[in-house]
């Protein structure tokens, strides 16, 4: 299993436990003390009814055909009638299935507790008040949208208390820096140095993905695990910074000279990102098992989004264009790689090869040979023409491979692994070319800087390890966790 995918993390375990104290105390008085107090919907009901129940009864094939992600689809009712009878809970089907101990229980009983009585309590005041729709809202209105515009991201820590898993890398296009994903933020390092020089704040909890645009803006794809994802375009020397000890701190959640375009806004994360060899289109994939495709040439004023594709049964994880862009290569956890045509939305070609789920993908500078890695630990060639048949398959790595890129200019490839090595190949013959020891833990991220002489790779304990290409030596080592007090083992003794 990917277990980059939730973030099990410390340190998005603590937030979030320590999010949810301080919602509580907030929370609990106002509804405890004041039973005549209005109960909101969208604030109170539909949180409750997205974390204990939208998995069953989503917008799509709901159970018992009860959609319950519209106020309007879930009072008009499923296979019985609207649920709800306002003014009067004790007749309500809803409040029924909410305290059933029998096999009406909802959530049912093999897939989790029943709501705690004190929510139930809220959804019948709510009932009872007359189960009114907040002001403002429409019926139809998607409350999975809804809920996202109402919530507001955390700050970064200042001083990260444990390391960030590092999911996404890229060098700056004067490869001099490197871009880090962090907790709600981006970093930007010094690659020789490993100095800390600039923290972008950000909406998505982490980027999964970032590729540098021709102009030097950068796209992200990233989110919340299971909450929201996004494509954006940040400029990482715009806006109106902060000097916080010597860091600029860029604000990418308001300052519009720092987030300069949205382009997504998904119900699950955004896992990968390419951008055409012409620098027009760029690409994303993401666990909508969607691909998406914007034609940039207009601007950011005058973006096109092409019809999206979908045709993969499972997340997308990689995507690559074909050197001419008219073709986009993906890597799905339903264990594929698939090949399509852009203009026609169709599917050219599968490879099944790995069986297992498939994690990156790359296509050879002149189309002919597609490259896929994935949980079978092997990189994988096929022909990028007729059934896709098998080149190659390249053995090495001890783990799942997780990240496949290829080499700007030569052709080589790179790629990273749960074995906690970095490895570089000679893409034509399948084999290693060299292998990049020194990390300790799973590598999830690996770049190649722009002109091919440095490589940098990213891991779940935070460590950046920067490279030279050519002969392999360690450029730099750091931790990009800002602020982390490295934990001694031993207390010390006097
Ligand atoms: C694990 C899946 C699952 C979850 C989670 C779940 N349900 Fe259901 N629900 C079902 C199934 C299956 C049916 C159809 C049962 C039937 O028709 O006998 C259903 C039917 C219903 C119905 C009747 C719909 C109709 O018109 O027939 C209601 C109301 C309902 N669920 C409410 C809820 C609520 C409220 C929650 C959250 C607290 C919830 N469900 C969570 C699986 C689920």
């Amino acid at each position: 299993m990917f277990h980059s995918h939730r973030c099990f993390c410390i340190l998005c375990a603590t937030l979030t436990a320590l999010l949810a104290l301080l919602l509580m105390l907030a929370a609990q008085p106002a509804h405890a003390a004041d039973p005549t107090k209005p109960v909101s919907f969208i604030n109170t009901v539909a949180p409750l009814l997205k974390e204990k129940c939208f998995g069953c009864h989503g917008a799509k094939n709901p159970k018992g055909k009860l959609d319950m992600t519209k106020y309007a689809s879930f009072r008009k009712g499923g296979t019985k009638d609207d649920p709800v009878v306002p003014g009067k809970p004790d007749d309500s089907y809803l409040i029924t299935v909410l305290t059933a101990t029998d096999k009406k229980r909802m959530p049912p009983k093999d897939s989790g507790d029943p709501l705690p009585k004190d929510k139930i309590e809220l959804i019948e005041r709510w009932i009872g008040q007359g189960a009114k729709l907040d002001a403002g809202l429409k019926p139809e209105a998607d409350l999975l949208r809804e809920l996202r515009l109402r919530w507001t991201p955390p700050p970064p820590p200042a001083a990260y208390p444990y390391p960030v898993t590092i999911t996404a890398l890229a060098f700056t296009p004067d490869n001099k820096k490197v871009v880090v994903s962090g907790h709600h933020e981006l970093t930007v390092w010094d690659a020789a140095g490993g100095k800390l020089e600039k923290r972008i704040y950000t909406r998505a909890r982490r980027a999964m993905a970032m590729v540098f645009l021709p102009d030097g803006k950068l796209a992200v794809a990233g989110g919340r695990p299971g909450e929201e994802g996004d494509v954006r375009i940040y400029d990482i020397n715009g806006g109106k910074p902060k000097n916080v000890n010597g860091v600029a701190v860029l604000d990418g959640l308001n300052d519009k000279g720092v987030m300069v375009k949205q382009l997504l806004d998904a119900d699950d994360e955004v896992l990968c990102l390419a951008l055409s060899a012409d620098g027009k289109k760029l690409a994303s994939g993401g666990c909508d098992r969607l691909v998406h495709i914007w034609d940039l040439s207009g601007g950011y004023a005058k973006v096109k989004e092409l019809p999206s594709i979908e045709n993969h049964a499972d997340w997308v994880f990689g995507i690559a264009f074909t050197p001419d862009g008219k073709r986009l290569a993906t890597a799905s956890r339903d264990k594929t790689a698939k090949l399509w045509d852009i203009a026609a939305k169709e599917s050219i070609l599968t490879f099944p090869g790995h069986q297992n789920p498939v994690y990156g993908v790359a296509i050879k500078s002149d189309g002919s040979t597609g490259y896929s890695v994935g949980e079978d630990n092997q990189l994988r060639s096929w022909k990028a023409a007729a059934e896709g048949k098998q080149i190659r398959a390249s053995g090495g790595h001890g783990k799942v491979i997780l990240k496949l890129v290829s080499h700007p200019k030569k052709p080589l490839l790179a790629t990273c692994s749960a074995d906690q090595t970095v490895r570089i190949w000679d893409a034509d013959k399948g084999s290693a070319v060299r292998t990049l020891s020194g990390h300790s833990d799973y590598v999830y991220a690996v770049a190649i800087s722009s002109d091919g002489n440095l490589i940098v790779s990213g891991g779940f304990d935070g460590e950046v390890r920067v490279w030279k290409v050519a002969d392999g030596a360690l450029v730099k080592a750091f931790n990009a966790s800002p602020g982390l007090q490295v934990a001694t083992k031993a207390p010390a003794k006097k």
